[in-house]
């Protein structure tokens, strides 16, 4: 049932787009946004829905780096780690958001699938550095103890909502 949900979701999408191969690229963009990734058995049903050989699927997804082919958590927390951040000591905030989250660099998402860290290089914002970004919003002048507060923040949120539910 589950399974069969997530395909009509794809569907849905493809049929969006008028099954158009050369629209793959906002197909792939449109299935991340719901999946938060590109989930293997899904491209492959698009390669076939497409008429496309899944190669062509694979290789567009494997060639743009904003396409994400592990599962991803629901925040993503993005720490800024070019000249400016870096300058105002960005690795503090790795260390400290790793240990808050058990997370090391070769695991970036949390077995609970809450949170997955990127590094980044320059957001943008430099005169707010050391910056943060969790999903759409922007934490400037950051210190270890800062990013560990708003992690709990979450945390306790993403709790009290599951308390409710
Ligand atoms: S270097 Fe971090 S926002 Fe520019």
């Amino acid at each position: 049932m589950e399974k069969q949900k997530k395909f009509e979701k794809v569907m849905e999408i493809i049929e969006r787009n008028g099954a158009n191969a050369a629209r793959l690229i906002p197909i792939l963009q449109e299935i991340q946004d719901e999946y938060r990734y590109l989930p293997e058995e899904i491209m492959d049903f698009t390669a076939t829905c497409l008429k496309i050989p899944p190669a062509r699927v694979y290789g567009v997804a494997t060639f743009y780096s904003h396409f994400a082919l592990a599962p991803k958590g629901k925040y993503i927390i993005k720490v800024c780690d070019g000249t400016a951040c870096h300058v105002k000591r960005s690795e503090t905030l790795i260390d400290a958001i790793q240990k808050k989250l058990k997370l090391s660099d070769g695991k970036n998402t949390t077995d609970d699938m809450l949170f997955t860290m990127e590094t980044v290089s320059c957001l943008g914002a430099c005169g707010l550095a050391p910056v943060v970004v969790i999903n759409e919003d922007i934490y400037g002048q950051m210190t270890a103890d800062k990013v560990t507060a708003v992690l709990e923040g979450i945390i306790k949120k993403e709790a009290a909502n599951n308390a409710n539910n």
